[in-house]
């Protein structure tokens, strides 16, 4: 049975801070993607799209999913646009159960309202507008993408690990 999850879903989803309670609950290793990609390049996220551009950094993405996927044990907190590249997803299935963690969009925009430089693909005028263009692209990517799909919009980080590790067992039970 696989016993690594990697979280996915749009920013502002919640999948940090729901990631590394979920790790600590069930004594799992946590692995931030955008962490790892940092190290790597040895800056930001910011200014690897600044500096680079996007298309690099869906690059050192696939690179670093190369590297983290096969790991056992492990909750993956994923950045945004995983989806994007289907080689990602492949990859991650592979020892992962893919939860998606999904928001409405207004929730979503107050909850990244806190911090306008770390999302550089927001750094919009009409930021509600760009989130809603986004979601209605990716929506496919990410329905296709996951084993489990969970709404956060009404809980809190408690909540939501609550509703993943209820949702894994019947998941588990057909699995
Ligand atoms: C992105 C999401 C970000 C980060 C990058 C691109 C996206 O991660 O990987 O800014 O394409 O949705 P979070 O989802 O953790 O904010």
């Amino acid at each position: 049975m696989k016993n690594s999850i990697a979280l996915i879903g749009f920013m502002g989803t919640g999948k940090t801070v729901v990631g590394k309670l979920l790790a600590e609950k069930f004594g799992k290793g946590f692995i931030e993607l955008d962490m790892e990609i940092e190290k790597t390049a040895g800056k930001s996220i910011p200014d690897i799209f600044r500096d680079d551009g996007e298309i690099h950094f869906r690059d050192l993405e696939i690179e670093a999913v190369k590297q983290i996927a096969g790991k056992k044990n492990v909750v993956i907190a994923c950045g945004g646009g995983i989806v994007l590249n289907m080689v990602n997803i492949f990859r991650l299935k592979q020892e992962c159960v893919i939860v998606c963690l999904t928001a409405a969009p207004e929730v979503i925009l107050q909850r990244v309202s806190g911090d306008k430089d770390n999302r550089p693909l927001l750094a919009s005028a009409d930021r509600k507008n760009k989130i809603k263009e986004l979601l209605e692209f990716r929506l496919p990517f990410y329905d296709r993408a996951a084993d489990i799909t969970i709404d956060t919009s009404g809980n809190d980080a408690p909540g939501v690990v609550q509703k993943i590790i209820n949702a894994l067992s019947e998941y588990e039970s057909h699995d």
